[in-house]
Formats: C-alpha cells, structure tokens, sequence
C-alpha cells in the first residue's frame, strides 16, 4: 500500500500529502478494492468477488474485473469510467486516466482483452481492443483506438491508433495501410481505378495517355505520403 501511495505521489504534480490521497483517490480505493475481489476470484469465491467488484464501481466509477491480472504500482488518475476486462493483464508501473477501456471485440472466452506492458501511460478516452499487446513504456495518446499490437517504446494516438514516435524518433507514415484507415485505402483505390479507366479510354481513342493529364490531383492521391 505504501508504494501505491508513493506511486500517487510521483505521478500525479496536483498530490499534495500523503493523507489526500488516501482518503480522496478514487483510482486508489478501486486498486485496493481490486487487491480483495481478485484474492476471492482466485479462490473460486466467483460471485462474491464479482459482487465486491461492482460495489467498488459503485463507489469509484471504476470497473475491474475481478480475473483482470494488474502488476505492481498501478494508478489510475481521476478514474471515472475506466473498464478493464476479465482477461485484461497490465504490468507493473502502468498509469491510466479516466475513461480508458482495455475491452475485447469477441464473444469467444478465453483470452479477448489486451495485454499492456511495464511503464505505459494510457491517456484519458483511449479504447484498447482485443487480444493485443502494448509493449513497455509506450504511451497511447488520448483518445485513441488502437486494434493492434504496439512495440515497445512507442507513441499511439488516433482512430484507428498509430505509431507517431518509435524510441524516441519520429515516425512518418509513407503507406496509408500503416494508419490502417478504410478511408485512406479506399480513396487510393478509387484513385487507381480512375487512372486505369482514363488510360483504357486513351487507348480505345487510339491516342497516347500523357502521365498527369487531367490535373495532378489523382496521382496525389496515389501516391501521396500519408504523414500524421
Ligand atoms: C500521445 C501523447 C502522449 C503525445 O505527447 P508528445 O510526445 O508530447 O507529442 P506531441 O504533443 O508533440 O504530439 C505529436 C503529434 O501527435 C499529435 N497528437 C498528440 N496527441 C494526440 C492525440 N491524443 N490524438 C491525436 N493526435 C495527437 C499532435 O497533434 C502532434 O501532431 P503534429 O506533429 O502533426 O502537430 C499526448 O499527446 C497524450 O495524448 N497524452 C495523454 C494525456 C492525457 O490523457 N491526460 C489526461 C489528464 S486528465
């Protein structure tokens, strides 16, 4: 418990004593209600750990399944309306702000929700979906949507998330399937679709299709970098 509270302390410039945090801080009481329900899940004591669960929401806002695996000094600031799913593993020293999801996208059970990494910062509103992994000390902007695994030492931010720094250097998107967008994809495809169909055309003229006749627009959207 001292070392949750020193945790507070280090992460959080608004802490100012030690009693503060432990009567007002909400992603606290939700960590040390987690401490217990998880100890009865363990135990095979299913309902009332579920039931202690739900009454620390009750009280914090915060959800944590009782079968969520969450390492040492833990924080969640502010807190209301953070969910962690049942199958949902996070390191040590991770920090998370309110509204963060670590959820699954199928109905199968087994293991559906992320697996988030030592040192990472998850920032307010991001959703983390599906069986994915965060590598350590990433950061995932807030907001963000991220669907797939993150190496360590990134930056994510976006819908869907993206890498944007990788070891401290920063990332320039070349290929739009890298943002992994629908619309980017799809425009490029329209794109190269219209070009095929202005050179087919060309050719049923019997005349000579000049590269960038028509405006340069389409052959920028073919070949555009897609920078963040
Ligand atoms: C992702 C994050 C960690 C990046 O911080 P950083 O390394 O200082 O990066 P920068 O602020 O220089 O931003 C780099 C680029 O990413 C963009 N960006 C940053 N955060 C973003 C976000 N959440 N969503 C979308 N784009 C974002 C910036 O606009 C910038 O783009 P540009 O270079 O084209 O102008 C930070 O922006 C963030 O979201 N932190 C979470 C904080 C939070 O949730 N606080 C809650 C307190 S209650």
């Amino acid at each position: 418990m001292r070392e949750d509270i020193a945790a507070v302390l280090e992460r959080d410039p608004a802490a100012r004593s030690k009693l503060e945090i432990v009567l007002l801080y909400s992603g606290l009481h939700s960590l040390w209600w987690y401490r217990i329900h998880h100890w009865l899940w363990r135990h095979g004591w299913f309902f009332p750990a579920r039931a202690a669960s739900q009454f620390a929401r009750w009280l914090t806002g915060i959800e944590i399944h009782p079968g969520a695996i969450i390492g040492r000094r833990f924080f969640i600031d502010h807190g209301m309306g953070v969910v962690i799913g049942e199958t949902a593993e996070v390191g040590d020293d991770v920090t998370m702000y309110q509204g963060v999801t670590l959820g699954g996208t199928t109905l199968d059970p087994g293991k559906r929700h992320p697996t988030i990494g030592n040192g990472v910062v998850i920032g307010g509103g991001a959703k983390i979906l599906g069986n994915i992994t965060i590598g350590d000390n990433c950061r995932i902007g807030a907001g963000s949507v991220v669907l797939r695994d993150v190496p360590a030492d990134s930056t994510v931010v976006g819908v869907p998330g993206h890498i944007i720094f990788r070891n401290g250097r920063r990332v320039v998107i070349t290929d739009p399937k890298q943002i992994n967008d629908p619309l980017s994809e799809a425009l490029a495809a329209v794109a190269t679709e219209v070009k095929n169909l202005r050179e087919q055309v060309c050719r049923l003229e019997g005349r000579e299709h000049i590269p960038g006749e028509g405006g340069d627009s389409l052959d920028l959207a073919i070949e555009m970098d897609y920078q963040i």
